[in-house]
């Protein structure tokens, strides 16, 4: 649980108002020469998922390594056409017909879930134009989710993403340019590659039937211990077999370790135990903390009693299970500490909400120069403006 603090962190903190979300550019920058390297070495693509990290000042630089992104619905196709550009992709469990009428014109790889989708949308997809890609998500029976047990593997039981196998023969195959196959989630190589493998050994009809397959996400290319070189042998084996393109599309993958949360303790109450009030909180910010759950990495902190000072750290929210976790510290915290939470950009402030009118933290840049930007300051119209 304890990180190092980095001392271009340390030197921009007393700069930084809190709650600010902060992008380390040297450490993304880093991230994104690993998916460059997978993507030459391997020769496949590799998007973006943006429900995992959008922050359009930073594509600019991400779109130097990556093919494109991949969006969960209209929203984030637009913004994928409008900031990102190259490729877009959508996949959505279900399209209703006015959004696919949308997405037509916007997104150029488009996958459906379900036999009855495909049948009821193509002729909509294909009057939009003869260059747009169909895909098919399957569900291969692969499950290597490493995180939250079955809330996270999409092939838990009775899991409603993908075609079930029994189903595949159903679909209009012949239209069909892209196999889809998303089933991991924080999953190391052995994930990667052995998603890899059952699709090879299970699934090689199909495959034989459309010109790319793309391996979804959760491949986490960047955590420490990814062999990346063993998903890259697995791709060219794969591609070399099938003569078929490669896609992968990682979100948590790309950002990995590459950002934080800075917060600054507000108060300490005591109740059996020591309480530090944040400005930042784990309803609001954080939601992954209670949804997964999981403790988040906390710079110069331990767990519970290994440090002489332990606090329970908890939001500004009227919600008691507002709490971030129970952590030690070689000081005691005193009103006006800060603390840098690690690993904070996927899944973060693309899931931050207001709740208790509580102000979204700052978008931020620290960058490989030392300076620190503030990208986006949020106040009470944005607050306002979501409450018609
Ligand atoms: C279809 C699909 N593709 C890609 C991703 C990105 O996954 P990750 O951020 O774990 O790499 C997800 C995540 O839920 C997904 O559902």
């Amino acid at each position: 649980m304890s990180r190092f603090l980095p001392p271009p962190l340390a030197a921009a903190l007393p700069k930084i108002s809190t709650p600010a979300y902060v992008a380390d550019m040297a450490a993304l920058r880093r991230n994104l020469e690993t998916a460059d390297r997978i993507r030459k070495e391997a020769g496949c693509r590799v998007l973006l998922a943006l429900k995992a990290f959008a922050m359009p000042v930073l594509f600019p630089l991400m779109r130097e390594s990556l093919d494109g992104t991949t969006a969960s619905g209209l929203h984030e196709a637009r913004l994928g056409r409008e900031e990102f550009g190259r490729e877009v992709h959508v996949y959505s469990p279900a399209y209703t017909e006015s959004s696919l009428r949308e997405l037509a014109s916007v997104a150029d790889h488009i996958y459906f879930n379900s036999p009855d989708q495909i049948r009821r949308f193509l002729p909509l997809v294909r009057a939009a134009g003869k260059d747009k890609k169909i895909g098919i998500r399957i569900n291969p029976g692969y499950s290597h989710a490493t995180l939250g047990g079955h809330l996270y593997d999409p092939c838990s039981p009775c899991s409603r993403f993908g075609v079930v196998r029994e189903r595949l023969d159903e679909l209009p195959w012949d239209e069909i340019d892209i196999l889809h196959s998303h089933t991991l989630c924080e999953s190391l190589a052995d994930g990667s590659t052995g998603l890899i493998d059952h699709v090879a050994k299970e699934l090689g009809p199909y495959v034989g039937r459309v010109e790319a397959v793309n391996f979804g996400g959760g491949h986490f290319i960047n955590k420490k211990g990814y062999d990346v070189d063993a998903l890259i042998r697995a791709i060219r084996d794969f591609r070399s077999a099938f003569g078929v393109d490669v896609i992968l599309e990682p979100g948590s993958g790309i950002v990995v370790d590459a950002g934080y949360l800075v917060s600054t303790v507000l108060d300490i109450v005591h109740n059996k135990k020591d309480i530090a009030i944040l400005d930042a909180s784990a309803s609001c910010h954080m939601p992954d903390v209670l949804e997964v759950p999981y403790t988040p990495p906390l710079c110069g902190a331990a767990g519970p009693g290994i440090e002489p000072f332990t606090y329970i750290l908890g939001g500004n929210t009227c919600m008691t299970g507002d709490i971030i976790g129970e952590y030690s510290f070689p000081r005691p915290l005193k009103p006006g500490d800060r603390l840098v939470f690690g690993d904070m950009l996927q899944y973060s402030f693309v899931k931050n909400n207001n709740f208790n009118g509580t102000a979204l933290p700052d978008l931020s840049l620290l960058h490989e120069d030392g300076s620190y930007e503030v990208v986006r300051r949020f106040g009470y119209d944005d607050f306002r403006s979501r409450l018609g």
